[in-house]
C-alpha cells in the first residue's frame, strides 16, 4: 500500500477495474472467506461497482442470516434453527422430530447445489459429524413437496422461473431435477418480496409449496447458476445480466 498507488493491486491489472462481476466465493478458512469478502468491500469503497454487492452476498451466503431476514420481513420461510452446540441441536430434534413428529432438514450453512442437505427424522442417526457442517448446525422445518421453484430476479423483476422436480425430495438441478417453465403469479410474487427484503440486485430465489398450497421461501442465492433455467427459458439470461451490469457502469 505505497503512496500514489491504488491500495489494492490486482495481478495483470495496471489500474483498478471499473466494475467486478462476482462469479463465486470459493470455500476456505474463516480468514480466506473474510479476506475475499472484505476485498469486495474495499473495492466498493474505492468506487468500483461490485455485482452483486458484497453486503448482499453476505446477507445470503449464510442461510441462517437469510432465514432471519426473511422472517423479519414477514415473508413465509420454514422455521429454522442455528447453533454450534451439538446438544442444543439434539434438543431441537428431540422437541420437533421426536415429540411433534415434524421432519427437519440439516444444511451446510454456506452450502449450494443441494450438497450436504440431509433429512433428519426419528429413524435417522442423530446428526452428521461437526466437521461435516463446519461446526454449525443449521436445521430447518421440512416442507414436503414433489417439486420446488426457482425464480431468477433482477432489479426487482422476474427474468425467468421454473418448477424443479427431483427424483426424491431434493430438487436442485445439480442433483438431476427436471425443469419446466412456470408463470404462477403467487410464486413470482413471493420471490420478488424475498429479493426486495434482502436488498439484492439479482438473485435466484428457491420457493416451495406445501400440501395446503402455502408458499415458503427456502433460500436466496446471490451467486446463482442458471444452466437449468436457461434450458427452459426464452430469455438469454447471461446476456440480460451482462447488459444490466454494463448499464450500471456507463
Ligand atoms: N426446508 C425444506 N423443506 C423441503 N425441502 C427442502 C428444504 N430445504 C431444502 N430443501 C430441498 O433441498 C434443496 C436444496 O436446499 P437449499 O436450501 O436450496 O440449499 P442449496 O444451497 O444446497 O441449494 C431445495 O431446493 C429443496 O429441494
Ligand atoms: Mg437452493
Amino acid at each position: 500500500m505505497s503512496s500514489g498507488k491504488s491500495p489494492i493491486q490486482i495481478p495483470y491489472f495496471n489500474a483498478l477495474p471499473k466494475a467486478v462481476f462476482v462469479r463465486g466465493i470459493a470455500g476456505g478458512t474463516l480468514q480466506q472467506i473474510t479476506t475475499r469478502l472484505n476485498i469486495l468491500h474495499m473495492l466498493k469503497a474505492l468506487g468500483v461497482f461490485v455485482y452483486n454487492d458484497g453486503k448482499a452476498i453476505e446477507r445470503t451466503v449464510d442461510k441462517a442470516m437469510t432465514s432471519f431476514l426473511l422472517h423479519q420481513a414477514g415473508i413465509a420461510t420454514p422455521r429454522s434453527w442455528v447453533c454450534e452446540s451439538r446438544n442444543l441441536a439434539h434438543k431441537v430434534i428431540a422437541d420437533e422430530v421426536v415429540q411433534l413428529q415434524n421432519k427437519l432438514v440439516i444444511k451446510p450453512l454456506f452450502g449450494s447445489q443441494g450438497q450436504g442437505v440431509r433429512m433428519i427424522d426419528a429413524q435417522q442417526p442423530p446428526l452428521p459429524k461437526d466437521t461435516f457442517v463446519d461446526g454449525v448446525f443449521y436445521l430447518q422445518q421440512f416442507i414436503d413437496s414433489p417439486h420446488d421453484y426457482r425464480v431468477f430476479v433482477l432489479n426487482n423483476q422476474v427474468v425467468a422461473a421454473m418448477r424443479r422436480t427431483g427424483e426424491g425430495w431434493l430438487h436442485n438441478v445439480a442433483q438431476g431435477a427436471q425443469c419446466e417453465s412456470i408463470n404462477d403469479a403467487d410464486v413470482l410474487a413471493i420471490a420478488l418480496e424475498a429479493a426486495a427484503a434482502l436488498d439484492i440486485g439479482y438473485c435466484g430465489v428457491d420457493v416451495i409449496r406445501d400440501k395446503e398450497g402455502k408458499l415458503w421461501v427456502l433460500e436466496v442465492n446471490s451467486i446463482p447458476a442458471w444452466r437449468g433455467l436457461q434450458a427452459i427459458s426464452q430469455v438469454n439470461i447471461a446476456q440480460t445480466l451482462v447488459d444490466d451490469f454494463l448499464s450500471k457502469i456507463e
